[in-house]
């Protein structure tokens, strides 16, 4: 845990109890796309509490057509079906159960070195969990790991067993690890010719953090399902599994469900995101302020640089945690990623040019 215990937040600074404040770069995981106190999203929060706290999809609300209409309209064209729940894991539990029961198949192919979260099918796509905290006493499913960019590996590996393919476009834990367009494009067209889906997981990358609306828009690729959690809601717990009406029509009613999945709170927050990000114009912010980080920041230690947008992996021959902690002491949030040289920046899409600035000074001044 590190030695900073926020208690208040604005804009992208957080704040503790004796007033240090410090600059965010990490946006606790990826999850605060608005930052902290966002007039619209606490808005937003404040009035929903206001009307109504709680209901389950038991009732129809306004409020969850509303955030799945505007949320199928930030998604890419023809991905018009949503089904909310509460995180990143639980989306991707969702769509993996969704390809392996349509398709009747029973392998997943998944990517080395990829994250999916912590519950059984989630955790068993993710690399190295098996060997490590995996802990379930079977799979839910047959896996096969494909090394990186590896068309040909890929090609070997989907077979007519293959229930669907998972990817992050930018391998978020990784250190922000941006695959090859080739590489996105040779997934669509292989999963395609085995009848196998395209799980496109942008719990991460979604929400704008790449400077499109999801990866899929960024690589021009059209994946048969897309998740998405983290910055959805802007710090409030939320998440979905976004499909097209084809895959919708196929499932009968209580295939899927949710207690909490689309309660009106979440829903409120999901609205005011995107509009704010619309409204605010935060995808060409982050196109051009993630260009200025590439030019200005590899400096001190860093000496390279991977991702997209706000997922953006320093890359540097020290350690990443010595490099962070250095930049703590300075006031500056960052991450480290699972790639031990790969300092990991995720901050709010609000990050401005100055705040840029800073952390280039900062890291100049780190031998
Ligand atoms: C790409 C990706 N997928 C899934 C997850 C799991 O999300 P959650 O922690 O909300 O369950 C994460 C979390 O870090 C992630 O980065």
């Amino acid at each position: 845990m590190l030695a900073f215990e926020p208690t208040h937040g604005h804009g992208v600074y957080l704040q503790d109890a004796n007033g240090r404040e410090v600059l965010d770069f990490y946006g606790g995981h990826a999850v605060a796309a608005l930052g902290y106190g966002h007039p619209k999203l606490t808005e937003a929060l404040v009035s929903q509490a206001r009307s109504l706290q709680f209901q389950s999809n038991i009732v129809p609300m306004k409020i969850r057509d509303q955030a799945a209409d505007a949320l199928a309209k930030f998604a890419p064209d023809g991905l018009d079906r949503v089904f909310f729940v509460n995180s990143g894991a639980e989306a991707n539990e969702n769509a993996l159960k969704l390809a392996l029961k349509l398709t009747g198949r029973n392998k997943i192919v998944a990517m080395e070195h990829a994250f999916h979260g912590r519950t059984a099918a989630a955790a068993a796509v993710t690399w190295g969990a098996a060997n490590s905290w995996y802990g379930f006493p079977r799979m839910p499913m047959d896996v096969e790991f494909v090394p990186r960019d590896d068309i040909d590996a890929l090609e070997a590996a989907l077979d007519a067993d293959t229930a669907g393919l998972i990817i992050e476009p930018v391998q978020g834990l990784a250190g922000g690890y941006d695959f090859s367009k080739e590489f996105m494009h040779a997934a669509r067209s292989l999963t395609q010719r085995v009848g196998a889906m395209l799980i496109l997981d942008e719990v991460q990358t979604g929400m704008g953090r790449l400077g499109q609306p999801f990866g899929a828009q960024l690589y021009e690729v059209q994946p048969d399902l897309l998740t998405t959690a983290k910055g959805l809601a802007g710090g409030f717990p939320a998440g979905a599994v976004i499909m097209s009406n084809d895959i919708a029509k196929q499932l009968g009613a209580g295939e899927l469900g949710t207690t909490f999945g689309g309660a009106p709170m979440a829903c409120a927050a999901i609205i005011a995101v995107i509009n704010v990000i619309r409204e605010e114009n935060l995808l060409e912010r982050v196109r051009t302020t993630s260009n200025e980080i590439m030019q200005k920041c590899i400096t001190g230690p860093i000496t390279g640089l991977q991702g997209h947008g706000y997922l953006l992996g320093l890359v540097g021959e020290r350690k990443a945690a010595a490099v962070r902690n250095a930049l703590l002491e300075k006031n500056i949030l960052t991450g480290t990623s699972s790639a031990p040289n790969v300092l990991r920046l995720l901050p709010p899409l609000i990050l401005e040019s100055d705040h840029v600035d800073q952390l280039a000074a900062a890291l100049k001044e780190i031998a």
